[in-house]
């Protein structure tokens, strides 16, 4: 990002902190609850907005060499994607074409042949046939005609972007739009995939998605936990199209108030959170990231799952694995991360970090979200309030509600 923004940035939420104020959006809207339990609107949804869109499902660093796959089921396509032997990105239907079984299982890992554990029909990393045992008894076919079923795939600035359609159009610059460059500058095709959680739940995708809409809760819900690191009750929120920027400042953002500007590093003050339309959270960092990606359930509209993957640079992960094994140096841990004297004199584990963030919103967050999915199913609660202090929120369901060709929310008063 920018040197003058991430200071611009900086000094909006320093101001804010100065002022107690929060962003404002100068409006106020009703959500109706019927946009969480909706069967027909779920499957609008879901044809249009992970059948027919454009799927980031991971980054760069999810297949870090050569014949490395990585697999997902998450929005109705089975998927195979794999580096071929000269490292370039792929990605199939994982179906064999015998008689369509699941030729990879496994979620990540490294291959020179995918099997089919059917009748062993076998498929390079690049998606060709390369063997039929017996192939005498099953009679000849046109292998160069039976490869995988190619889907479109194009990685980009560190993001492995694929459409679900074999016909689909893939134009990444045209979906990020003034976004781009600005993701490009966090270099996240440098990052190597260090862990990963999934948590299913009984909440509607949008109610998982709500949870990144708002800091209002942080002091209340998160306040013995995130409520430690970040201020809460102050945001810089801007629009790209249909997706957002959502910057809040941590205690941190206190230490850069007396070093000179040009040394102002927005993530060591802030939390940096990019929503790209329809399902992706994305908190990027310098040397590390954090993507969730958050998948409706297409058979029932009050569950969903997300999928939490870290990401961190090989000298980060080399340095926290050697403090691993020292025991000189004190570790943060899920245990005592919330402790600010350990937070400041001591050495973040890999495992702790992605642990502190999955389970709070695991415990947290998603706890109110299964609260408001059962107020919404039961129906007698007609609509829910998004404050003048909630923008994100505002901007994330009106713009899915416009690509459904819905009208946008009304306004209070
Ligand atoms: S279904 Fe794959 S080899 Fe038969
Ligand atoms: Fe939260």
């Amino acid at each position: 990002m920018d040197q003058v923004l991430q200071v611009s940035i900086l000094k909006e939420l320093m101001q804010q902190l100065d002022d107690g104020k929060n962003v404002d959006a100068g409006v106020q809207y009703k959500n109706p609850t019927t946009s969480y339990v909706c069967p027909k609107m779920a499957t609008k949804e879901f044809n249009l907005f992970f059948q027919n869109h454009a799927q980031l499902i991971g980054l760069s660093g999810d297949l870090p060499e050569p014949r490395s796959f990585l697999t997902t089921d998450d929005f109705g396509t089975p998927i195979l994607a794999t580096r071929d032997k000269d490292g370039n990105f792929c990605a199939f239907l994982n179906a064999c074409r015998h008689r369509g079984v699941r030729v990879e299982s496994r979620v990540r890992g490294k291959a020179n042949l995918f099997s089919c554990p059917f009748h062993s029909w076998s498929y390079s990393p690049a998606g060709e046939l390369v063997a039929i045992p017996n192939e005498d008894h099953f009679g000849s076919i046109d292998k160069t005609c039976h490869g995988l079923v190619a889907l479109p795939a194009v990685e980009c600035d560190g993001f492995l972007w694929v459409h679900p359609q074999p016909d689909g159009e893939l134009n990444i610059a045209e979906l990020l739009g003034p976004l781009a460059g600005e993701l490009a500058s966090f270099r996240l095709e440098n990052l190597v995939h260090a862990g990963g959680t999934t948590i299913t739940k009984n909440l509607n995708w949008k109610l998982a998605n709500d949870t990144f809409g708002e800091t209002y809760h942080f002091q209340k819900l998160h306040k013995n936990t995130l409520g430690q690191v970040f201020y809460g009750n102050n945001l810089h929120f801007k629009e790209f199209g249909r997706h957002h920027r959502f910057v809040t400042a941590s205690k941190g953002i206190d230490k850069l108030r007396d070093r000179p500007e040009e040394d102002w590093d927005i993530t060591l003050g802030t939390f940096v959170l990019y929503y790209l339309f329809p399902n992706i959270q994305l908190v990027v960092n310098h040397g590390s990231c954090t993507l969730v990606k958050i998948y409706p359930d297409k058979e029932n509209p009050g569950r969903s799952t997300t999928q939490i993957e870290t990401y961190f640079t090989q000298e980060i992960i080399d340095a926290a694995k050697a403090a691993e094994t020292d025991d000189s140096i004190a570790k943060v841990t899920p245990e005592n991360v919330y402790d600010k004297d350990v937070r400041n004199n001591a050495v973040q584990t890999l495992a702790a970090s992605l642990e502190v963030f999955s389970s709070t919103i695991e415990q947290e967050d998603y706890l109110m979200g299964e609260y408001q999915q059962k107020s919404a199913e039961n129906g007698l609660l007609k609509e829910v309030l998004f404050g003048r202090n909630e923008p994100a929120l505002h901007h994330f369901h009106n713009s899915f509600r416009q690509a459904l060709g819905l009208e946008a929310m009304e306004k209070v008063g």
